[in-house]
């Protein structure tokens, strides 16, 4: 009993001891010696010694692809490499958006602020730029076999990169990858 009491009268200053007000001092504690409590850590940007090429920041794993992002791996500059990025495009890609009403709605609003100035409000190739002869190559039809045989993948590619003969200018820095599918599924409703 009377040892208890004793006991008591330690425990309590020793327990109030690890209580500080200062919020900015966590006080005393046992693991704070070893590296459980305050980790070492390196800042993103600094150099680190434990890595073999010396950085913290690593570059993304080799193929990674970034959220919301969709790869596009068939640029090409010659004639030749278009052309045949093109169909490759054509033979790998598919339109990963489910058209409905609104798809086609928001295909058709995209449409008229890209492309219906060259190619006209109904895709016959005869947008007012052309009309008014300040654009000097004839549009192509997109309500036609032509370019309606042609699969998604490739119209696909005609919007990001351009026609291969340099004609239509590339639009893929204006057009996001969604709003490109959302286009065609409109160019699809038209034609219909
Ligand atoms: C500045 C005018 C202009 C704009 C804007 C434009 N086009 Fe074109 N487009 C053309 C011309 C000119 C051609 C014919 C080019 C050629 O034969 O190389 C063409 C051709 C095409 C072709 C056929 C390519 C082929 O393989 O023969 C498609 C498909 C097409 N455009 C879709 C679009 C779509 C979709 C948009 C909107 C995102 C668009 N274009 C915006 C001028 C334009």
């Amino acid at each position: 009993m009377k040892y208890s009491r004793l006991l008591f009268l330690f425990l309590v200053p020793l327990l109030m001891m690890g209580c500080k007000k200062d919020k900015n001092n966590p006080g005393y504690n046992y693991m704070g010696k070893h590296d459980m409590y305050y980790t070492k850590f390196y800042k993103a940007y600094s150099p680190n010694p434990l890595l073999p090429n010396g950085m913290t920041n690593q570059m993304p794993a080799e193929g990674a692809v970034a959220r919301g992002k969709m790869p596009f791996p068939y640029k090409g500059s010659t004639i030749t490499d278009r052309a045949q990025n093109q169909s490759l495009a054509g033979l790998e890609l598919a339109n990963p958006i489910t058209s409905n009403d609104a798809i086609v709605q928001e295909g058709k609003e995209q449409f008229r602020i890209f492309c219906s100035n060259c190619h006209g409000l109904q895709a016959r190739g005869d947008g007012n730029l052309y009309t008014s002869k300040l654009f000097p190559a004839k549009p192509t039809s997109l309500v036609e076999s032509y370019v309606q045989n042609k699969p998604d993948g490739e119209i696909y590619y005609v919007i990001t990169m351009g026609s291969i003969s340099g004609l239509m200018g590339p639009h893929g820095s204006q057009i996001t990858p969604e709003n490109r599918w959302k286009i065609i599924h409109y160019l699809r409703h038209l034609a219909k």
